[in-house]
């Protein structure tokens, strides 16, 4: 049975398992894994609480879903017929995915965010110090926070998430996500790069499970794949995001 949660708890620690708990402290094998060169993404599960990842998965549906917008940017018909030479073709960001920014207040999504204490557990600072703690460095006093929503063939496709035009960013940041799929997942992936190669895969259709990334990093999600015959509500993936500059940046190899 899928338990019930009315509210997000005030503080990111009160999702965390005892493994989690020891991220925070600064007592995992985990702790500091992004600053490594060579490790520039993670995917564990175990560290946030299933009952409650599930839980959630039917507040953000009861509370989120209506007021979320969609974020579609089909492959441009120019990038196949535009082409003069063969294999010349290039691919800009492609993605399907419903998502809310928490930048205005007064949107229907940030209301209903903080109705729920969605809005405060992802400012709370427990969220900063855990991907601080998985970065190993310390990271601006504030942080960017996104919802994402995958439906049924919702995807994204290959990007980078390299911020040149930012002068913070351009150097590099931290992305955290919390995935919290609902039981009528069947599955879905993340590719990302290593040593120049897509080559990578990890589930990420799970109810708690935390991937961060060091960015710049090519990386695509696969389109979810739902139970057949599965609840409109149980077939989505959320995504609860936060996006963290370092506090001194630092020039990284894009990878
Ligand atoms: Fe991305």
């Amino acid at each position: 049975m899928v338990p019930t949660m009315h509210r997000f708890p005030d503080e990111f620690e009160d999702m965390l398992t005892a493994a989690g708990r020891r991220v925070l402290a600064g007592r995992s094998a985990l702790c500091g894994v992004l600053a490594e060169p060579r490790r520039r993404f993670l995917a564990e599960t175990g560290l946030v609480d299933r009952r409650q990842s599930q839980g959630a998965v039917r507040l953000l549906d009861r509370a989120l879903h209506a007021s979320l917008r969609p974020l579609e940017q089909p492959i441009p018909p120019e990038s196949t017929w535009n082409m003069t030479k063969d294999y010349s073709e290039q691919l800009p960001k492609t993605v399907r995915v419903k998502t809310a920014y928490f930048e205005r207040r007064r949107e229907a999504a940030y209301k209903r965010a903080e109705e729920i204490g969605l809005a405060s557990m992802m400012r709370s600072p427990s969220f900063a110090a855990f991907a601080a703690a998985l970065a190993g460095r310390k990271l601006r006093p504030q942080w960017g926070v996104q919802v994402l929503c995958y439906g049924p063939g919702d995807y994204a496709g290959p990007h980078n998430d390299h911020h040149p035009e930012s002068t913070q960013a351009r150097h590099g940041y931290i992305d955290m996500h919390l995935s919290l799929a609902g039981p009528g997942v069947l599955r879905q992936f993340l590719v990302h790069a290593v040593g120049g190669h897509l080559s990578r895969i990890v589930d990420v259709a799970t109810a708690g499970g935390i991937t961060a990334y060091s960015l710049p990093l090519w990386h695509y999600t696969t389109p979810l794949e739902a139970r057949p015959g599965a609840a409109a509500w149980a077939a989505r993936r959320w995504v609860l995001l936060g996006t963290f500059l370092y506090a001194s940046p630092k020039r990284i190899q894009p990878r």
